[in-house]
């Protein structure tokens, strides 16, 4: 296995049996707002220190780019760990099991290699770049729909940019015509992943942050899935519009809604 790959599941494992710990005990959780609809607590910190321990051992020269922390630059700047300690903060303090963390390393600009962990289901998703996409050690590929028509897709709702609302809703309501239905997950690097092993069709969602998407991406990717901007374009990591699918889907979702997001959501 990729070094790499190793240090990142030792690091998610750990980061886990934290919030599985506050999970169980939810009096512990002390919740602060980091702006509208966006928290954060005691346990996405937590996790995200033993994380950051993890990877400093083994590797100290490196660069870290943490949800919680912000961006510690290492000797090594081409080497950056992208963390989300938590992802599904929301559904972590409503106490529904459905949270991941989420580590991916990238060297100069390639993603190498992803983990998406949700401790609640002991699943782990894993990624090394050109050697496929695994479910707790077993391989996973996208589904193999043809079109929207009967796909069931993720999405979430702009809760953070509610100024969205009227473009996101009127192409919301034109998918739901045309796919089977939606799911709203809560936690954008378990869509990702979920995509990646066939679970859903599709996903697309506005405004979200490199850290959602890092690991997602990549076992995406390694499991035969295309991730785009709302254009078809790669600027998915600065915008944070991310369409995601087998290449079929991604396409029938462009063609669908190219016409029909405010200009400055096109990219
Ligand atoms: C959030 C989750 C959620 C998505 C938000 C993200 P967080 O991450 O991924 O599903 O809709 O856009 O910010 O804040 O729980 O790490
Ligand atoms: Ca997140
Ligand atoms: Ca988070």
């Amino acid at each position: 296995m990729h070094p790499m790959l190793n240090i990142a599941i030792r690091a998610a494992r750990k980061a886990g049996n934290v919030a599985i710990k506050a999970y169980e005990n939810p009096s512990s959780i002390e919740i602060d707002t980091k702006g509208a609809n966006d928290f954060a607590t005691n346990a996405d910190r937590a996790a995200e220190a033993l994380i950051i321990e993890t990877i400093k051992k083994a590797y100290p020269d490196h660069t870290i780019i943490a949800e919680e922390s912000g961006l510690a630059k290492g000797n090594d700047a081409e080497t950056q760990w992208i963390i989300d300690p938590i992802d599904g903060t929301t559904n972590f303090i409503k106490n529904i099991p459905h949270f991941a963390v989420s580590i991916a390393a990238r060297v100069k600009g390639k993603t190498e290699v992803a983990v998406v962990y949700n401790p609640m289901s002991n699943e782990l998703f894993t990624a090394a770049r050109g050697k496929g996409a695994q479910l707790n050690g077993y391989r996973i590929r996208v589904s193999n729909a043809k079109d929207l028509d009967g796909s069931v897709l993720a999405t979430a709702f702009p809760f953070k940019a509610k100024q969205h609302s009227d473009s996101y809703f009127a192409v919301l309501q034109k998918l739901f015509t045309r796919c089977g239905d939606f799911r709203r997950s809560g936690s954008a690097a378990l869509d990702l992943a979920y995509v990646a092993a066939g679970r859903l069709d599709g996903f697309f969602e506005i405004g979200l942050k490199p850290w959602d998407i890092a690991g997602g991406e990549l076992i995406l990717r390694e499991a035969g899935g295309v991730i785009t901007d709302f254009a078809g374009n790669n600027n998915y990591m600065v915008s944070g519009n991310v369409v995601a699918g087998n290449p079929r889907i991604v396409k029938d979702l462009l063609v669908s809604t190219q016409n029909d997001w405010p200009e400055k959501l096109r990219n």
